[in-house]
């Protein structure tokens, strides 16, 4: 008997470390011009309380900056730090004309109401695009600053496919930060959009009608082959801790990697997919923000 033996199709890995390096180049080249100008773009970050997965988001983030040449300016508080407190520095944070740029570490302790601290930051300074001026601006099609993970989804997609228009895109997940801004630049980027979250019914046969599939549930390895078209490109948010029965830890996905990639034309690997393009695309709103902010006070100069 002649028996031939296929090994399962293995999707092609899209690069974000490598997709980051590219764009922080450019980050770090435009910096230098306007420090050559006499202005050093600059960001602030603030972290409140000591919850352990935003300390490390927040040293990559301070890292990165330096790395590209942006200042960064740290403040950390006591998860005690009352609403009041908070505002009163986003206040001066505002005024700063030395500063362009503002993110407060979300989540904050659940005594600080988050859309009002949200809210408080100036649009032309908010680098996480979270304000409700710049999310309207986005739905509406406006080159506002715009959330940093759904802007490195977008761009690893542009990479890897090209021009979007008239592809079937699915987002899984609605949140505020991912979901909701995700399905607005794919429309934004001329797709047909579908998001599904906990409520949807047949998820995973609507899933399986897309070419492009971005999951942002929080939900390790939840998606697995069954949910996939055969040759869709698939976009994995998901940055999840899960313990071994050996009492180990390692990182997964919101993908089933193992599974997915024998269906898929290309996936995102978990750490090293969105997590770098995430920060990429925070330092590009930054020098995006001292562009605005520069303009901005231009026109007031001209009256
Ligand atoms: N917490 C998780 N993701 C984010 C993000 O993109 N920005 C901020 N500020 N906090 C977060």
């Amino acid at each position: 008997m002649n028996m031939t033996l296929t090994s399962p199709q293995r999707a092609e890995n899209i690069d974000g470390k490598a997709a980051a390096r590219r764009l922080l180049a450019e980050v770090a080249a435009e910096c230098r011009a306007f420090v050559d100008q006499g202005h050093h773009p600059t960001l602030a970050v603030v972290l409140v309380g000591d919850d352990p997965a935003s300390q490390v988001y927040v040293r990559n983030k301070l890292r990165t900056a330096e790395e590209v040449g942006i200042r960064s300016l740290e403040y950390r508080f006591p998860a005690n730090l009352s609403e009041s407190e908070l505002l009163a520095t986003l206040d001066k944070l505002n005024l700063d004309p030395l500063v362009n740029g503002i993110l407060v570490q979300l989540p904050l302790p659940r005594h600080i109401n988050e859309q009002a601290i949200l809210r408080a930051i100036d649009p032309l300074k908010d680098v996480d695009g979270f304000h409700p001026e710049n999310v309207g601006g986005l739905v509406h099609g406006q080159a506002v600053l715009t959330p940093c993970t759904p802007a490195g989804c977008l761009r690893l997609l542009q990479d890897y496919c090209g021009d979007l228009s008239g592809k079937h895109a699915v987002v899984v997940g609605r949140s505020n930060i991912v979901g909701k801004p995700m399905a607005a630049l794919l429309l934004k980027a001329h797709c047909s959009v579908t998001t599904l979250h906990s409520r949807s019914q047949d998820a995973a046969a609507l899933a399986a009608q897309a070419d492009i599939l971005i999951a942002a549930v929080g939900q390790p390895e939840m998606i697995d082959a069954s949910w996939i078209k055969p040759g869709a490109v698939v976009i994995d948010v998901g940055i999840n801790r899960v313990t071994r029965a050996n009492g180990s830890s390692r990182l997964v996905g919101d993908v089933d990697a193992a599974s997915v990639s024998t269906v898929a034309a290309a996936l995102t690997p978990v750490p090293g997919g969105v997590g770098p393009m995430t920060i990429a695309c925070l330092m590009q709103n930054t020098l995006q923000a001292t562009r605005l902010q520069t303009a901005s006070a231009v026109l007031s100069h001209c009256g």
